[in-house]
């Protein structure tokens, strides 16, 4: 079974529940570092904490916040970590296989539900090109 690690702020709790229950109906094995409730929290620490956990498992992560711009932004703080905020489904794609972006971020106040679980879909089944796209993220 997969395993996935996901966070949100409260700007990004009801999207990240729908990413959760659609993964799991996948046979995904999620870790849930929270926000569980909708009370207003920092985004900046549930990134954190979702980051180290894809760096010490090596596994992949999903964050969602309002706009999918402050986890990018302090998810990508962290050295190992390519987040990639995406609107659609072609960026989705372009950052697996050129990027092997390792967290998705996503906007609840920006993409609707059904998109975002393409995106996610996408996102989770897309590999890595390698090739001429590894020393460019070895450059990073
Ligand atoms: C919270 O209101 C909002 O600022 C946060 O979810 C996120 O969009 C920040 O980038």
């Amino acid at each position: 079974m997969p395993q996935i690690v996901i966070g949100s702020d409260h700007g990004g709790y009801k999207l990240k529940n729908e990413i959760i229950a659609h993964l799991k109906a996948s046979n995904y094995d999620i870790i849930d570092l929270g926000c569980f409730n909708e009370e207003s929290c920092d985004y900046p620490i549930i990134a954190k904490d979702v980051a180290n956990t894809v760096l010490d498992k090596n596994i992949k992560g999903i964050l969602v916040c309002g706009t999918g711009i402050g986890m990018s932004i302090a998810a990508n703080r962290f050295k190992g970590i390519r987040a990639s905020h995406c609107t659609d489904t072609y960026t989705a794609r372009m950052t697996r296989l050129h990027n092997d972006s390792n967290i998705l971020c996503l906007g609840q106040r920006v993409t609707g539900p059904g998109l975002a679980l393409d995106i996610v879909d996408i996102w989770l089944n897309t590999e890595f090109e390698g090739g001429r796209h590894l020393k460019r993220i070895e450059m990073l």
